[in-house]
């Protein structure tokens, strides 16, 4: 047995929602999109929501729609994924690349402070694996928020869910994400001009007029409706990997690792169960070892953050992103995992730490 490190829950409602959008013969974005937007934004208590074809597009039109472009700065954490990074630079804009709070893993408000300039627009504030970013110090900043919800659903900072409390937020929908349609995003705010921009944005057809930057990146009712059914099962979802959590953390005491943080005033959704090994720090493939070891065991564990945006862009001075990346390990953990495989990861977890 190999336990791979995600899977998505996909249960007979899923199916069924599916399959009457097949039969329905209306596949194309219709009323299911409609009502996955309106139910995600009464999810996060915002007025509406527009969904598109990935989080990654979902960032870039999101950018569109604030009018940020070229010679604007926008401040971005090292360690995530390519996305947002991809999404400035298709703006045209400059990314500025901070490093994170080690503890926390999100973007450190004070790297922030020090990377506004005149230019800055907009931060884009991931709250990474299900634990929400310092929003109360970031708002501080008076710099727009754009809330990347890709990893985090359901979590709590001083009493605010994330995703209520930027100017904008964008989800992802990708298969192994909190919610899944295969792929899939949507980005959501309280500004009803910016939504409405948003909405030209994605559409190239049956306008007024051509606006240079639309395109088609509408999202399938049949993603909507298997989005929506999942939304359904959401608290659901969370409780199981909080309860999950609980058991590997218990399983864990005492061994030589950091485990997930969880700052005052914040909760954490347990997307990823991501724990540090300072070991690792000094050896070059420290990680790679233990890595190795899980896979021999039947567990596919991973690094979190396949490689830190400061790399990408040749840049140095990351200290807190360079040691995340040398020292985290990601353990599966996923609503569907079953009672067999979670005792499966335990004895491995057992093995590597006894
Ligand atoms: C923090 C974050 N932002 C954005 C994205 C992009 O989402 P998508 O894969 O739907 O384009 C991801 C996806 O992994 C992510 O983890």
């Amino acid at each position: 047995m190999i336990i791979p490190h995600s899977r998505p829950s996909i249960e007979a409602e899923d199916i069924r929602a599916a399959v009457e959008v097949l039969q329905s013969r209306q596949l194309a974005q219709g009323g299911q999109v409609e009502q996955f937007e309106r139910g995600m934004a009464a999810y996060f208590g915002l007025p509406g929501g527009v969904a598109v074809t990935s989080g990654t597009v979902a960032l870039e039109v999101a950018l569109r729609a604030m009018g940020i472009g070229s010679g604007d700065e926008v401040i971005l954490p090292s360690y995530v994924c390519a996305a947002p990074l991809l999404a400035i630079q298709r703006v045209g804009a400059i990314p500025r690349v901070v490093d994170i709070d080690l503890a926390s893993f999100n973007m450190d408000p004070s790297a922030a402070q020090e990377a506004r300039t005149s230019r800055t627009k907009a931060l884009i504030v991931p709250h990474l694996f299900g634990l929400p970013a310092d929003l109360t110090a970031l708002e501080r900043l008076g710099i727009p928020i754009i809330e990347d919800c890709a990893q985090t659903l359901g979590a709590l900072e001083q009493g605010r869910p994330v995703g209520s409390i930027g100017l904008v937020t964008i989800c992802s929908f990708y298969a192994t994400k909190l919610l899944c349609a295969g792929e899939g995003g949507m980005l959501l705010s309280r500004d009803e001009t910016l939504l409405e921009k948003a909405r030209r944005l994605r559409e190239y057809d049956e306008t007024p007029s051509l606006h240079p930057s639309a395109t088609n990146v509408k999202m399938t009712d049949c993603q909507a409706a298997i989005g929506l059914a999942q939304l359904g099962r959401l608290a659901a979802f969370i409780e199981r990997r909080c309860s999950l959590a609980e058991e590997y953390r218990a399983r864990l005491s005492g061994a030589t690792l950091v485990q997930p943080i969880v700052p005052a005033g914040r909760t954490h959704t347990y997307y990823r169960f991501v724990v540090r090994l300072p070991n690792c720090a000094g050896a070059t493939d420290g990680l790679s070892e233990v890595i190795a070891r899980f896979e021999a065991r039947g567990v596919h564990c991973r690094k979190p953050v396949f490689r830190s945006l400061h790399r990408y862009l040749d840049l140095d001075g990351f200290p807190s992103t360079d040691e995340a990346e040398r020292t985290t390990l990601s353990i599966p953990l996923f609503p569907s995992l079953t009672d067999e495989e979670v005792a499966h990861i335990q004895v491995a977890l057992r093995s590597e730490w006894p």
